[in-house]
């Protein structure tokens, strides 16, 4: 049976943003973000304290968090690699941070430039340091479902990896099909696993929509009981350390599934079509949001 409330990850601003080309002020990322609040989102990846020579889109992220108007209850994350980027990310004063890690070695090498064995060893301090100023560390396992490198992806290594990040000190894992290419039986699959080794309401899902699947895995995740839901608004992003990947699920598409479900989110979906059309506006595209295009008429 479904959960009565789920928790919407938005990660348009991270995700949605970081492999985009062109220029995009920290103006117009604080007004998304500010927006996106506005709507009733209470958890958001506002930016990623990465090399900005490898994501060049991110760079700002200091200036990002520290242009907030923090709202009370809501969570602003980042992504943090290793040492460098948690400082940063502590410096800057993000509410929680994230490692992410992979399930693929290849994914692994080409993201972040180490192996899988090597991440962990580079997250332990991330970990350590996080314990210590108090603040929550999100993992991440990319490639669940299949890699941009190397194809297949053991459904055993999806739960390993997930098991080890959760074992850290993770107070949730998103499990990320990167490259979109899960179908909802292997998407269950892969959840049945896992909750043999994180229980099943520390799980949140992270579904690219390369392959249009997404909003049908989230649902086969939601039938097992997962409630927390990472989705991006407009559908934006893609990553760049995996081609031809598309944007996240659409989070307008999302919350308007929940709606018919009749499961709990709280958040306004006029408000939220309006942070997509206007991010969309300023980047000069339509919206990867079916939901938003039919309510635009
Ligand atoms: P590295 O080269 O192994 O790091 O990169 P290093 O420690 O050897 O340092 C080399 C250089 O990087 C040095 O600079 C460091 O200062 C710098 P130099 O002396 O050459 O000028 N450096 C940093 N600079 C800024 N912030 C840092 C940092 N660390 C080192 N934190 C590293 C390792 C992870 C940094 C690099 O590989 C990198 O930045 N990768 C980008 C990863 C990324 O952002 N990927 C996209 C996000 S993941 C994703 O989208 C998937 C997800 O959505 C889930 C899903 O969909 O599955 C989360
Ligand atoms: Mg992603």
């Amino acid at each position: 049976s479904y959960p009565q409330k789920v928790r919407i990850v938005e990660v348009g601003a991270r995700d949605g943003l970081q492999n985009e080309k062109q220029p995009i002020n920290v103006a117009t990322k604080l007004s998304l973000i500010h927006q996106l609040v506005d709507a009733g989102i209470v958890h958001i990846e506002a930016g990623s304290f990465v090399n900005p020579k490898w994501v060049p889109q991110m760079a700002g992220s200091a200036d990002v968090f520290n242009g907030l108007q923090r709202q009370r209850g809501v969570t602003y994350s980042a992504l943090t690699p290793n040492m460098k980027g948690f400082e940063a990310a502590l410096a800057a004063g993000a509410s929680e941070v994230a490692i992410f890690g992979a399930a693929s070695e290849s994914f692994s090498q080409k993201n972040i430039n180490c192996s899988i064995a090597e991440s962990i060893v580079r997250f332990k301090p991330v970990m350590e340091a996080a314990q210590k100023a108090n603040i929550p560390v999100r993992g991440y396992v990319s490639c669940i479902a299949g890699c941009p490198y190397e194809g297949d992806i053991s459904i055993d290594k999806v739960a390993e990896v997930a098991h080890t990040l959760f074992d850290m000190g993770c107070y949730e894992i998103s499990l990320g099909d990167t490259i979109g290419v899960g179908t909802p039986a292997v998407i269950r699959r892969i959840i049945a696993a896992t909750q043999q080794q994180v229980p099943i309401e520390k799980l949140a899902v992270h579904f690219h929509d390369t392959y249009g699947q997404a909003l049908a895995n989230i649902y086969a995740a939601l039938e097992l009981g997962v409630s927390v839901i990472d989705s991006s608004v407009a559908g934006l992003g893609g990553c760049p350390y995996a081609q031809g990947a598309s944007g996240n699920v659409a989070t307008e598409d999302v919350v308007y599934m929940l709606n018919g479900l009749g499961i709990d989110h709280g958040i306004d979906l006029d408000k939220l079509i309006q942070a997509g059309t206007s991010i969309c506006q300023h980047l000069g595209r339509s919206s990867g949001s079916k939901v938003a295009i039919a309510c635009q008429g």
